[in-house]
């Protein structure tokens, strides 16, 4: 089988990136709308990956802001998912932002999705604070940190 790759999205890959993210999220989705009107805004990048350009199978959208590198979201479609996908991604997304001379990475997550915090923690984030009731549905929101440097 191929392998996975990860690659720099561009705005032709703006909308198979949309489509994963509604597929990922369901009726947490942005929206296409939404995606797409963020991912291009000034300074956001999108990384994706797949087993080849045709066919994306995760997205993530970060941020360099200042010496922080903010994810803002992360997705795998649901039928790859446990393939190493998202840990993919997040790799590609610390060599990046290495290479923008970022410090660290920073994110947030409720504390009910259990997949997403395995992931960050199995990828060395940690828990820097919490803000209280933050979602919708009354969950809170961690802010996990993952200090970077040029040896990790
Ligand atoms: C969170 C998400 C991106 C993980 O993507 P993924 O490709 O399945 O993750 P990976 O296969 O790279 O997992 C790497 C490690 O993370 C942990 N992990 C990931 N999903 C997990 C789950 N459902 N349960 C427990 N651990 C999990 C494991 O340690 C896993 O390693 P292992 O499979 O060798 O045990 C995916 O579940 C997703 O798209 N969720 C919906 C969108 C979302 O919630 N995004 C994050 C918003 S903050």
């Amino acid at each position: 089988m191929t392998a996975m790759q990860v690659w720099e999205g561009a705005k032709d890959d703006l909308a198979s990136a949309a489509a994963i993210e509604e597929s990922a999220f369901g009726d947490r989705s942005w929206g296409a709308a939404s995606f797409e009107k963020t991912a291009s805004s000034p300074g956001v990048r999108l990384l994706l990956a797949g087993r080849s350009r045709a066919a994306a199978q995760g997205f993530a959208l970060w941020l360099l802001a200042g010496e922080d590198a903010d994810l803002l979201s992360i997705g795998v479609a649901p039928e790859v998912r446990r393939q190493g996908v998202g840990r993919l991604l997040l790799d590609a997304l610390e060599i990046a932002a290495l290479e923008q001379r970022a410090r660290r990475l920073l994110l947030d997550v409720a504390d009910d999705n259990r997949a997403a915090l395995a992931l960050y923690r199995a990828c060395g984030f940690y828990e820097i604070s919490r803000r209280a009731a933050y979602y919708r549905n009354g969950a809170d929101a961690l802010i996990l940190e993952k200090p970077l440097n040029e040896t990790s």
